[in-house]
């Protein structure tokens, strides 16, 4: 640049990546493939409504695969993981802030096909099953949830063809059994387990937090509260762990809890009394009408 000359307002503006919308499989495929160059590429399979959690899926996605590698985003709230009352239908829908978050986080491609797109034949009729690990814990309370989800996330798996896919730990059920899936069935993709992410005073980020009245937010700070005490003694072994959890949650108001548990992240059964190594401390309640869920990972001694 000439001396003395000012930038233009292009050169001043920094360069915003931009992501690429698409709502068919044949649309999202010319897109995430634009040529025959071998790269690597990475998926962040979501439901939409898209928050801070999301967004370090999608940068550690973009981290894996490096400035060359191509990073999707599915956003789809798949039907056949919910049961009779649950959500659906209030599900939050946000695409234009969906796509916005996930382009300023490196996303190249958003997928986010109808329903019709997904499953063009109806219901489908053959689904995967999640088998016993699919029915404890969250399985317990949701049945057929985790055959919903693997059935969409074998789908989506099979459309988006990457080398690697992220999920976050929030979910340490759905990591998992999807983890079991990939190993039992054969499937080419290395699955990679992303840490929660939290507010600053520990609260984990969900996209079912917007449900929370002040009041309600205040109350399921009792979740992670009871997860950190457990955290704190898990050097004294699983039955201080339970202990600990369990006393911070007798005193927490307006929490309905479901399970506290402390679990044996390989099959996803509860740890036993002697458990030693990485286990996974969860806990489920209602608060109001919202159902909450969060976990922590510890070593246990
Ligand atoms: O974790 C979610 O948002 C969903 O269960 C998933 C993995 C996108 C499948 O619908």
């Amino acid at each position: 640049m000439a001396r003395g000359k000012q930038p233009s307002k292009a050169q001043r503006t920094p360069k915003v990546h931009r992501a690429i919308v698409t709502n068919t499989v044949d649309d999202f495929e010319a897109a995430f493939w634009p040529d025959e160059r071998p790269v690597d590429n990475a998926v962040v399979m979501t439901m939409g409504a898209l928050h801070e959690g999301h967004a370090a899926l999608v940068r550690a996605a973009r981290k894996q695969v490096g400035p060359e590698g191509r990073v999707a985003v599915t956003v789809f709230v798949n039907p056949l993981q919910f049961g009779a009352g649950e959500d659906l239908d209030r599900y939050p829908r946000t695409l234009d802030a969906d796509v916005k978050l996930a382009e300023e986080n490196g996303a190249d491609v958003v997928f986010a096909p109808s329903v019709d797109e997904v499953y063009p034949n109806g219901e489908p009729q053959v689904r995967l099953a999640a088998g016993p690990m699919g029915e404890r814990f969250e399985g317990a309370t949701r049945p057929g949830h985790f055959d919903g989800v693997l059935t969409v996330v074998a789908k989506l798996l099979h459309i988006t063809d990457p080398d690697y896919a992220f999920f976050g730990e929030k979910d340490a059920q759905q990591l998992a059994i999807i983890q079991r899936m990939v190993a039992d069935l054969d499937f080419d993709v290395e699955i990679v387990g992303v840490p929660t992410v939290r507010e600053e005073d520990g609260l984990a980020r969900s996209s079912r937090n917007r449900y929370l009245s002040e009041e309600e937010r205040t109350r399921a700070l009792a979740l992670s509260k009871a997860l950190f005490a457990g955290r704190d003694v898990a050097a004294q072994g699983p039955k201080a762990v339970r202990e600990a959890a369990a006393a911070a949650l007798d005193t927490a108001e307006g929490v309905d809890l479901d399970y506290l548990a402390l679990i044996d992240p390989h099959d996803f059964t509860e740890a036993a009394d002697d458990f030693q190594g990485e286990a996974v401390l969860a806990v489920a309640a209602k608060v109001g009408s919202t159902r909450l869920i969060d976990n922590v990972r510890i070593i246990v001694r």
